[in-house]
């Protein structure tokens, strides 16, 4: 393993690569990433960052958005396989339909979309900026796309809007049910319920805190309790733990494990890096998707 992540470390400097990587991907591949992080975090580094190649462990609507922020850069997937199904969810003609139904209408999606969803979209947001993007649009009428649930935790905050919801959906998220939460509330009565907001209404209302993968993290950090039941994808323990090593962490249910950010390997980084294909997306799609993207930049700054 050792010799791996000197491989990588070796090829990231000839290729002018940064690593970034989501909290969802395995401990060890998070140790090979320059940064990681919740996704506006990782698509601002993306945007920022002056390296020439970007090698991205995660899904692909996080390659994708790095790479319509920055076209100019190369951007290499640790795994092209790995993607997020919810990001297929939605298809531009369910938008159309609702674009034809409302006049006073903002479509905001979530980030977890394709770039042809974010580029018949007004906004992109992302869990940790959707409530404050949200509030900043002038328009009543939000069409949110694609994720039901975050949409629903969001209209319970936002009661100035009238919402639009659609059908997407997270599996990992969705299938944490209420009962599995009570049961873990049973198990360890003392510990904080901390939730990720693609989970459904009735599992946030059991929640102390509620929010994005990095707003997890801060909070189990700035907590004195020392026990946490986390509802969400499981790659965050590696973190919790590491920054916590003396609190307790417990999951819900046997499995909840993405297996498309789990597809991503420290041998597939190495092999990215050296043969990786770069990602390649159409100049008028990604100049349509950008506005999205830019807009939500903009207003989450
Ligand atoms: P955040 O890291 O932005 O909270 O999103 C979670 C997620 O499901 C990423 O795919
Ligand atoms: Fe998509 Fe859910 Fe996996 Fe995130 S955890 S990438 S939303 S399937």
């Amino acid at each position: 393993m050792r010799e791996l992540m000197e491989k990588i470390q070796r090829l990231k400097k000839e290729r002018d690569a940064v690593i970034l990587a989501h909290y969802y991907v395995d401990g060890a591949v998070q140790e090979a990433a320059d940064y990681v992080g919740d996704s506006y975090y990782l698509s601002k580094k993306a945007a920022e960052s002056p390296c020439k190649t970007i090698l991205f462990c995660g899904v692909e609507f996080m390659g994708e958005s790095a790479k319509i922020l920055s076209p100019e850069k190369t951007v290499i997937m640790a795994d092209a396989e790995a993607d997020c199904p919810m990001a297929h969810m939605v298809t531009p003609l369910d938008v159309e339909k609702v674009r034809a139904a409302y006049d006073d209408l903002a479509v905001v999606c979530y980030i977890n979309s394709t770039a042809q969803t974010k580029a018949c979209s007004d906004v992109c947001v992302t869990s940790s900026n959707a409530e404050r993007v949200v509030k900043a649009l002038a328009q009543k009428h939000i069409f949110f796309i694609p994720d039901g649930n975050l949409g629903r935790n969001l209209a319970d905050k936002i009661s100035e809007k009238h919402f639009i919801f659609h059908t997407g959906y997270c599996c990992v998220h969705q299938d944490i049910m209420p009962y599995h939460v009570q049961e873990a509330m049973q198990e360890y009565p003392g510990a904080k319920v901390l939730v990720h907001p693609e989970c459904s209404p009735q599992v946030v209302a059991l929640a102390d805190y509620a929010g994005s993968t990095s707003g997890i993290l801060e909070y189990a950090r700035k907590s004195d309790a020392q026990e946490f039941i986390v509802c969400t994808e499981t790659g965050m323990f590696y973190n919790l733990q590491k920054e916590n090593p003396h609190k307790k962490f417990y999951a819900v249910k046997k499995h909840q494990v993405c297996d498309d950010m789990k597809k991503i390997t420290l041998e597939k980084v190495e092999r990215a890096l050296r043969q990786g294909t770069p990602m390649e997306l159409d100049e008028t799609l990604m100049e349509q998707a950008r506005g999205a993207l830019r807009r939500m930049h903009e207003i989450a700054r």
